[in-house]
């Protein structure tokens, strides 16, 4: 079946505002895009619909939601990024011309402003600008990136002293309104001798938040 929509877009696409879309916005986007948040509102189709091909291109960019680490570098807790079937997902509602559905599906109700990250307490902060070789073995529950601005790029790893190398994170043109402590999925522990190393602008570093 294929129905006009807005303006000159066909519909060719089963998926729709009230029933998948909606969904999607509201678990990841909403506790910024909403009234009174920190960027204009997109709880409703109306406000939604005209920024459709900017959503595909800011979800394709991972650019939005604003998170901060690159997938596959380190794993994280509350990891807000989205999932690939959930970028697919907007990519194919918006290509298939963006369609509202049945209102009837909507979700009763638009959670809530979005609540600042907690910041991880430890018993010690280990303060990295470019180079440290451990003196005596590390846990590290955590990161805490520190005076990046916007748009700008941090990149650390472990080399062990056998040789072998460990990522920890890397942060790629960052949003400051994203950043927060990252929290390890499984502490990473770096035995006695490793060479934990930074590359970022001038005047940040990385704080490894250790048992
Ligand atoms: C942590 C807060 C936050 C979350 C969560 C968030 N955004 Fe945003 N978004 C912003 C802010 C702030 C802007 C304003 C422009 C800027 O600073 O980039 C923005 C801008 C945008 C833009 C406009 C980009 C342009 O063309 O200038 C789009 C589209 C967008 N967001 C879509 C989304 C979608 C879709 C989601 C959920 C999948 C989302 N955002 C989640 C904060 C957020």
């Amino acid at each position: 079946m294929v129905t006009p929509a807005f303006g000159h877009d066909i519909v060719t696409t089963k998926l729709t505002w009230t029933q998948e879309v909606s969904r999607l916005v509201y678990k990841h986007c909403v506790s910024c895009h909403r009234e009174g948040g920190r960027a204009f509102s997109l709880t409703t189709y109306a406000e939604a619909r005209p920024w459709a091909k900017a959503i595909r291109d800011e979800v394709l960019g991972r650019r939005m939601p604003p998170w901060g680490p690159v997938k596959g570098v380190g794993e994280f807790h509350d990891d807000a990024s989205l999932s690939l079937p959930e970028i697919d997902m907007f990519v194919a509602w918006v290509e298939g011309g963006a369609p509202e559905g049945d209102p009837a599906l909507l979700p009763s109700h638009v959670p809530g402003a979005a609540t600042t990250p907690v910041a991880l307490s430890t018993r010690r902060v280990v303060d990295v600008a470019t180079s440290l070789t451990l003196s005596s073995p590390l846990t590290v529950q955590g990161l805490r990136p520190a005076g990046l601005q916007d748009r700008q790029s941090l990149e650390a790893w472990a080399t062990k002293p056998d040789g072998s190398v460990e990522r920890l994170i890397w942060l790629r043109d960052v949003r400051t309104m994203a950043l927060r402590d990252y929290r390890f999925r499984t502490p990473v522990r770096l035995p006695r001798g490793t060479s934990v190393q930074v590359t970022g602008p001038s005047g940040s570093s990385l704080k490894l938040l250790c048992d």
